[in-house]
């Protein structure tokens, strides 16, 4: 069904394609453990365009294709022409020539869905400003290993910035049936499109989409807690105002007591302790958060394997 697909935003997956995509990854999870080959990109190779920094994704895609029997290639923006000026839309149609797919993580999304646009092979979404889908695919998947399968019976709470990561949630939860609180200063809400699209998603599913200004409110009786940075890459210039802005939105000790006594806090990382997270709390869940860091390896090759493979 994702065969040939881009894999842009959860908002242009079914449901059931989020269903087929974290049962791959859980499968390939497992064949990996057991140390089973599993090459289902044999000779195939992945670019990756990375216009902003990374560790996770980065990694986890080389890593990714390697273990599906492919290969990665790095392409910085330092090195591309593409950094020198070179339109995107004459980029996609050269590395259409070349690759079997590519992961691209840039700025503003338009630039994913021109090069989409151009490309005749498939282009998956590693970050933009508005969205990061395969990290949320991803939670979707630590999820279920931490807390089950029955998404309608969860409520998630999310506290911080309204960011990329944010949006993408709103898209997860409303197409697997979650409840999502989330709860972000008034001027820091998440972008009113995706949250308009997610109502519309979450009307097939059931999902409870909400909107506060109050963490506790948000966390109220919640299972899963996640947070981001306070501060997106682009956006370093404003770290100091942000602080004093987002102080109030730290997920601490005090904050969890208003939280289901089992619930457990996610973080896509990078984390910055003291701010959106004491260390304490990062501690405590630190079982889940580096697996969650795990998960993007076996999700993303889930990805891969269903939009590149035959
Ligand atoms: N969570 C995440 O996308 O991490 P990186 O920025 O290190 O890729
Ligand atoms: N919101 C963060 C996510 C990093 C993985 C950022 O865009 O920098």
């Amino acid at each position: 069904m994702l065969k040939g697909k881009d894999m842009l935003s959860i908002h242009d997956l079914t449901a059931d394609d989020v269903e087929e995509i974290l049962s791959l990854a859980a499968k390939l999870k497992a064949l990996q453990k057991s140390g089973v080959p599993h090459r289902l990109l044999e000779g195939k190779t992945l670019g990756m365009i990375f216009e902003k920094s990374s560790t996770r994704t980065r990694v986890s895609f080389e890593v990714g294709m390697y273990q599906l029997g492919g290969s990665a290639l790095f392409l910085s923006n330092r090195d591309l022409q593409l950094g020198r000026g070179e339109p995107i839309k004459d980029t996609a149609r050269v590395l259409s020539r070349y690759l079997d797919g590519i992961m691209i993580r840039t700025f503003g999304h338009d630039r994913v869905l021109e090069l989409a646009e151009y490309a005749d092979i498939p282009i998956i979404n590693g970050l933009t400003d508005l969205l990061h889908p395969c990290q949320v695919l991803t939670d979707l998947l630590t999820i279920i290993e931490h807390k089950g399968k029955n998404f309608n019976t969860l409520k998630m709470a999310y506290v911080g910035d309204g960011n990329n990561m944010t949006n993408s949630y709103l898209y997860g939860a409303a197409k697997v049936g979650m409840h999502l609180s989330v709860a972000t200063p008034e001027n820091y809400k998440p972008d009113r499109t995706v949250f308009n699209n997610a109502l519309e998603d979450a009307k097939e599913t059931g999902a409870v989409l909400e909107w506060t200004e109050d963490p506790i409110k948000a966390v109220e009786c919640a299972d899963i807690i996640a947070t981001d940075t306070w501060a997106s890459m682009g956006q370093e210039a404003e770290h100091d105002a942000r602080k004093k802005i987002f102080a109030a939105y730290q997920v601490n000790r005090e904050l969890l007591r208003h939280a289901d006594k089992k619930a457990i806090v996610m973080h896509c990382l990078p984390a910055y302790r003291g701010e959106e997270i004491t260390e304490e709390v990062f501690e405590a869940n630190a079982h889940v958060i580096f697996d969650e860091a795990e998960n993007r390896l076996h999700t993303q090759k889930a990805i891969m394997a269903l939009v590149m493979g035959n």
